[in-house]
């Protein structure tokens, strides 16, 4: 088993570019794949937290589709977006209006509206009934609830995937992870940035600088259009959308899991393209109830344990409490 100097010891304190992994052959399983690839994530996930992945296996009309679907929901009347607005969900499912959210509490609000998905499978603590589905769909575009029902599927094979990998290059067992995505807590947004002036209040900005609070984010960029910025320890480094790949980056709760040794990158969008734009990111934690301490190889004399064990739900919900300015409430 790798050890956890092995882990820690190459972290360098930034970073000029973000690195693309391939996929192919992995999803097929081709000999030799896994372990080149186990390697550039490992890489990837200790000195950088983001990477491109390429190959992924997810079909662009698919993709296109979801982008389509997602535009006519914007388009909406406000009022049929605010009849499921967020804060009708404990579980901060449906719409979010501009400067609702605020991913960065020294800033004023972020410039985007989104609509969240939950997962329909995930164990929440005071789900009324199993297989009970509580998010909040817009009953004008019932095409939205079909299209990322299906985004959705296909979006969390490819993360269970993503953990395998993530397994592997911690020298865990492939399936180590398994038994925590059974019902995996996990949040499909589509977020919808209106363009800014290239001169404006840098406190309002499409989404503030901030790091996510699941395992890891998977992130599809509309096409030709620059916004997402990673902080590489000195300055913003632009990753713009390259036609074929997902954006992968780490969240909070693996870089706690991992004891540190993976790091969730800071990162924030601004849209000066002049039109509005579009993204989907897919965060994927794991089981509501997973209990979340160091993984097996992360402590060490040298590296001893940095945190307390939390449940990985509890612990997520409360970070999505504080974004949306709300009291934690049961759930
Ligand atoms: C997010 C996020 C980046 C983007 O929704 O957490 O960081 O490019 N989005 O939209
Ligand atoms: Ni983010």
């Amino acid at each position: 088993m790798t050890t956890v100097s092995d882990l820690t010891s190459v972290r360098t304190a930034a970073f000029d570019e973000i690195p693309i992994i391939d996929f192919s052959g992995l999803l097929s399983l081709k000999p030799g794949a896994n372990a080149t690839a186990a390697r550039a994530i490992r890489d990837a996930c200790e000195n950088v937290g983001f990477f491109y992945i390429r190959n992924h296996g997810i079909p662009e009309t698919d993709i296109e589709r979801t982008f389509d679907v997602g535009r006519r929901f914007f388009a909406l009347p406000l009022e049929n977006k605010l009849s499921i607005h967020k804060n009708l969900s404990p579980q901060h499912a449906g719409y979010t209006p501009l400067l609702a959210e605020n991913t960065d509490l020294s800033n004023d609000g972020d410039l985007h509206e989104s609509f969240d998905m939950v997962s329909p499978l995930a164990h929440y603590p005071a789900k009324k009934a199993a297989g009970e589905d509580v998010n909040l769909w817009p009953q004008s575009l019932p095409e939205l609830k079909e299209s990322l029902d299906r985004y959705f599927d296909q979006v969390l094979e490819l993360g269970k995937r993503l953990f395998e990998m993530v397994a592997l290059s911690l020298g865990l067992p492939e399936d180590f992870f398994r038994p925590h995505l059974t019902h995996p807590i996990a949040m499909l947004r589509i977020n919808s940035y209106p363009p800014q002036p290239v001169r404006s209040d840098a406190r309002q900005i499409g989404i503030g600088a901030h790091t996510d609070y699941e395992c890891f984010t998977i992130l599809a960029q509309q096409p030709g259009i620059t916004a997402l910025q990673v902080w590489n320890g000195r300055e913003w480094i632009k990753a713009p959308p390259i036609p074929g790949t997902f954006v992968v980056n780490i969240a909070d709760l693996l870089q706690r899991w991992s004891n540190d040794a993976f790091r969730s990158t800071r990162h924030r969008a601004i849209n000066i393209s002049g039109a509005a734009r579009l993204s989907i990111p897919f965060f994927l934690g794991v089981n509501y109830y997973t209990e979340i301490s160091s993984l097996p190889g992360c402590v060490s004399a040298e590296c001893p344990d940095k945190y307390q064990p939390v449940i990985a739900g509890d612990y997520v919900l409360q970070r999505l409490n504080e974004t949306y300015g709300m009291a934690p409430k049961a759930v």
